[in-house]
Formats: C-alpha cells, structure tokens, sequence
C-alpha cells in the first residue's frame, strides 16, 4: 500500500439537497501505482466523475465527504488548501469529457498554454511559447504554431480535446485523470484520442473513465467495474474479458454492439435501469436488474472479495467460476 501514488481508503460521498440525500461513493478502496494505466467503467450515474472530483479535491458546498484520498502519502481530504492546490498544479491533472467546460473562450490557445507555464515554471515568454508549440506538436495538433493564435471555438471538437490533453500535460503531472474524454467525438477522432492518451501516460499513472469497456480496455492494464456508487469488480483486461465474474460485467460485455462472445450470442441489453441515487436498494444494488439474484442478494451487501490473485468481485454467488 505505502508504494502506491494514489491510495482510496473506504471514500464515502454524499450530497445533501432539499429533496434527499444522494449517495454517489459508498465506500471505494483503491491502490494505483506509479505507472498504472486503470479504467474505470459504469453506466451513467454510477459515480465515476463524482470520484474523479473526489480524488482532486473537488467537492462542491453540498458534499460531504469521509474517508481518505492519499496522493503520494499526502491525504487531499484533510490536507491544507495550499497544499491540495500545488499537487492540483503540478502533480494531478484532469481530462474532461467537453474541453469548452475546462478551455477559457476568451484566450487564444497559445495564451493559455504559455500563462500556465510563465506562473508555474517561471519561463520567460519565449520559452513557454516553445514549450507551448512543441507540446501541440506531441499531442499532434496540425499546424501547431498557427493554433496558437487560436480561440477554442475556432478548432474542432478533436482539436480542442488534443489541446485539453496539452493543458493536462504541460506541469508533467503524475497523474492523469481523464473523464470520458472521447465521448462527445467522433468514432474515428476517438481512436486517435485514446491512442494519444496512451503515449501520453507512459510515464504516467492514468485514471480513464468510461462507459465503454471496450475503450478502457485498449488503452488499461486494469479495470475497475462501478455500479451504483461502488466497485463490483476489479481485473486485468485479460480477467475481465475471458472470466468476468460479476454478472453486471458479464451484462456490460453481451451488450456491445458487434460483441460476438464465444457462443456468438445474440445483442443483449441489460433488463431495467440502475437505481435512482437516493433510492439504492438494501443488499446487493444490481439485484434488481440480476438474473442470478437469491433472497440472499436482496438484505446482503455483497463485499468485495478477491476470487484470484488480482481480480475483485462483490457478488454472493458461488466463487467457483
Ligand atoms: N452536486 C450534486 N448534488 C446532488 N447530486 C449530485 C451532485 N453531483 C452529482 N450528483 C449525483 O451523483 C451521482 C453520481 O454522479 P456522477 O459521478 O456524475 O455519475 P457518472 O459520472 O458515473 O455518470 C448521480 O446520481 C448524480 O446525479
Ligand atoms: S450478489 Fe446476487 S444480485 Fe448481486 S450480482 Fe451477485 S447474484 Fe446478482
Ligand atoms: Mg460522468
């Protein structure tokens, strides 16, 4: 544990608002390493963004938080403001799914770059600016010193998104967050976006969320599964692909289009929708939607065991696969 750079110890999140009280993290363990390529998948509401916040230290007022976020031995949930904003700086970065929401519409690409790098590197002026070019050019932006002259609603959707990448690699952060970064892209920009995340996270741990298991699994060593605010399997791609042992992942993996498994099974969709965040059921929270649920399933949190040497599941059925 003390050699991981990010270390989740029982993260509980929750929101207050005047209707109900919303249970987004119930309780997530989790160890990277330096280096760590890990996908984190779920269906929409799961709680991914919310435990990438988390993990920044980016709470809103509503939040209330328990538990640790330890960067580098450092807890960001109890450490000071200055503290948490100098490894936000330079240590942690984010990728976000609409590059509009992090980029400033008002300042041309290179301005943005080259202040970032003037304030937290002290460049001179002409050395941030070629800094800034040679970074365009690693995220492969076409015509990268032209595009510094541009604003953000000048550039397509894929070119603001390589930009975001740029941004998030400028302080050489440790660790990269990225939040559905190819979603709102195009199919073929995705595949040029994932394989630029993985260059760029070579030296680098790389949290990626997505809602596509598939995509996390191109560019991850390791994937993490969510389901109404916890992990309910963790795995190598490899685990993950030939022995998934939670039926919400074996759901997830029969409902992509294309996906022919083994016995070349017709398209599925995964019967009902997952529970409403102040609704979540008593017991096991996928139950409702499971094929294989027993009485048990209903009053028993499943807890997250390990069923081989690195591969996680929180479900009562049997272990023997
Ligand atoms: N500020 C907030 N106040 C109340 N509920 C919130 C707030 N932010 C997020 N949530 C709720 O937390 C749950 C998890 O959200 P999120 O992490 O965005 O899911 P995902 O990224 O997996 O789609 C959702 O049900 C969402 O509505
Ligand atoms: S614990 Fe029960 S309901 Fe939950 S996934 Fe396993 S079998 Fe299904
Ligand atoms: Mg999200």
């Amino acid at each position: 544990m003390s050699r991981s750079l990010l270390w989740l110890d029982n993260l509980r999140l929750s929101f207050c608002t005047s209707e109900a009280q919303i249970e987004a993290l119930r309780g997530i363990n989790l160890s990277l390493g330096a280096g760590e390529r890990l996908g984190i998948v779920g269906e929409s509401g799961s709680g991914k963004s919310q435990l990438c916040f988390a993990t920044l230290g980016l709470l809103p007022d509503n939040a209330q938080v328990s538990g640790r976020v330890c960067f580098d031995g450092i807890d960001l949930l109890t450490a000071d403001a200055q503290t948490v904003q100098r490894l936000r700086g330079n240590q942690l970065a984010m990728i976000f799914q609409d590059p509009m929401s992090a980029l400033n519409p008002y300042l041309t690409v290179g301005r943005q770059l080259t202040e970032v790098l003037r304030w937290h590197e002290r460049l001179s002026r002409r050395a941030a600016q070629a800094r800034a070019v040679d970074l365009l050019e690693r995220v492969r932006l076409p015509e990268a010193s032209i595009r510094m002259r541009a604003y953000p609603h000048e550039l397509s959707g894929g070119m603001r998104q390589r930009v975001m990448i740029a941004m998030a690699l400028l302080c050489e952060p440790r660790l990269l967050i990225a939040d559905e970064p190819t979603t709102a892209l195009d199919v073929t920009v995705q595949t040029d976006i994932m394989a630029l995340l993985q260059t760029a996270s070579e030296r680098r741990a790389l949290m990626l969320i997505s809602h596509d298991l598939h995509l996390a699994a191109g560019v991850c060593q390791r994937i993490v599964v969510m389901y109404a605010g916890l992990f309910v399997e963790i795995g190598s791609v490899e685990d993950l692909f030939t022995r998934p042992a939670h039926p919400y992942t074996r759901g997830l993996l029969r409902a992509v289009p294309g996906h022919q498994g083994p016995a070349r099974e017709p398209l599925y969709s995964i019967p009902g929708q997952p529970p409403q965040p102040d609704q979540i059921p008593q017991g096991c929270a996928f139950a409702p939607r499971c094929e294989q649920a027993f009485s048990r399933c209903h009053h028993e949190l499943p807890p997250l065991h390990e069923i081989r040497a690195g591969h996680w599941r929180a479900c009562h059925l049997d272990a023997a696969l």
